[in-house]
């Protein structure tokens, strides 16, 4: 444990959209032993989170009063399912609920938030899912006092969980489940260290779309410790493209949104592993120099779209450019190196385009970048002004531009 907990933005998978309410500690133990065995450990995936419908849903422990765990799916318990994902070197997150009842029906926190956050700590669990389901009437929102949200009944609710949890003797990353709701990117940041902005995930470009347009009006409140939380990964699932993928998996990580598996990691081919282990693209998602996430700019000769279509951001090693192709169709696409905020181009030098999807310098340009793209991908490159001076940059120019 430390007090880092929840700077950058959650690496891991969740049960829900693989398995929904049909999940067992086999299947948890699977998924962690997934993660040393495809590479996914190594490449930075940490959580292994269980959500809804672990528990029994005939309620708690008539003594300790503590939520139980369903005992034909965990014969042995959260506590042995945490020690041996521990084991693994990896940790492990659990799901409750800001009302009465989770979303599924099972037993939620509220008015019990001291009792499940020291539970959850007894356990040995790091990361907490809090939903918002089942909210009694004398808690949903009317405007709040000033119209500060951070006083709206959703906070309190929420606020309640942050309280308990921060009594705990082991920190435990806080993820609220609020859909959008209440404001929560103007509260957030003081209360957890993620929150949904979006309605559930399905396996969709539609719904990727959604997801990012959502965010793009809000990206200005992601920084340590605050992400806007995209929902989890539907890349395994569905029919999306490949390309469809690619988008699904650089947006989450530019915006960086936590990004979180939703399938059978055993079902995933080479290729969609590749992409979840992108080096550079996942450096930039745990850069821990620079918080903020790509941010939209305004691309001369582009067109105005919704979502926009290209992004810069700053990591530590530099600038990158990310663009998306929303277009149903191939097209050519042209990065304006005047336009790229932080570039600081003064129009007549030469620029390092360096893909990161590859990993591969492309090649020294002047002006702009011009290159084409397969619908509904995501390009990613860094772009460097070089310091250094001829001979060097000719000997690139000639031996890698096409
Ligand atoms: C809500 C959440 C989902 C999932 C389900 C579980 O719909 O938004 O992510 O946790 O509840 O019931």
């Amino acid at each position: 444990p430390s007090s880092s907990t929840g700077k950058l933005p959650a690496l891991g998978w969740n049960t829900w959209n693989a398995y929904r309410c049909n999940i067992s500690e086999e299947k948890i133990l699977a998924a962690g032993q997934q993660f040393v065995d495809l590479g996914l450990q190594r490449a930075g995936y940490e959580y292994v989170n269980i959500d809804d419908c672990w528990s029994a849903k005939s309620g708690r422990d008539p003594n300790t009063k503590r939520i139980v765990p369903d005992s034909a799916k965990f014969p042995n318990g959260i506590d042995q399912v945490a020690s041996k994902i521990h084991d693994l070197g990896l940790k492990i997150g659990i799901y409750s609920d800001a009302g009465t009842k989770t979303c599924a029906g099972y037993p939620g926190s509220l008015g019990n938030e001291f009792t499940d956050a020291s539970t959850f700590a007894d356990w040995g669990i790091d990361y907490l899912k809090y939903d918002n389901c089942n909210v009694p009437h004398n808690w949903t929102d009317k405007r709040p006092p000033n119209n500060d949200w951070y006083y709206s009944y959703s906070a309190i609710r929420f606020r309640q969980m942050t309280a308990a949890l921060a009594n705990q003797s082991r920190p435990i990353q806080y993820d609220l489940c609020i859909w959008g709701d209440a404001r929560v990117w103007e509260w957030g940041a003081k209360v957890g260290h993620s929150w949904r902005i979006t309605p559930d995930s399905t396996p969709t470009w539609d719904f990727i779309l959604d997801a990012i347009t959502t965010n793009v009006d809000i990206l200005n409140r992601v920084d340590f410790y605050s992400h806007n939380d995209m929902d989890m990964m539907e890349i395994g699932n569905g029919k999306l493209t490949l390309q469809e993928e690619r988008t699904h998996f650089a947006a989450w990580a530019f915006m960086k949104s936590p990004i979180l598996l939703g399938t059978d990691l055993g079902n995933l081919s080479q290729v969609q592993l590749g992409i979840l282990q992108n080096p550079e693209i996942l450096a930039f998602h745990q850069d821990a120099m620079y918080g903020q996430p790509a941010m939209p700019f305004k691309n001369a000769g582009s067109l105005k779209t919704s979502p926009p279509e290209y992004y810069s951001g700053q990591s530590v090693k530099g600038l990158h450019v990310f663009v998306i192709n929303l277009g149903d169709r191939s097209s050519e696409k042209s990065i304006n190196f005047t336009s790229v905020p932080g570039l600081g181009y003064n129009s007549s030098g030469l620029v390092l385009v360096h893909d990161m999807w590859t990993g591969q310098d492309i090649g020294l340009y002047r002006d702009s970048y011009n290159f084409s793209m397969e619908a509904h991908d995501t390009a990613a490159f860094a772009l460097h002004l070089p310091s250094v001076t001829f001979p060097v940059q000719e000997t690139i120019r000639s031996s890698s531009r096409t």
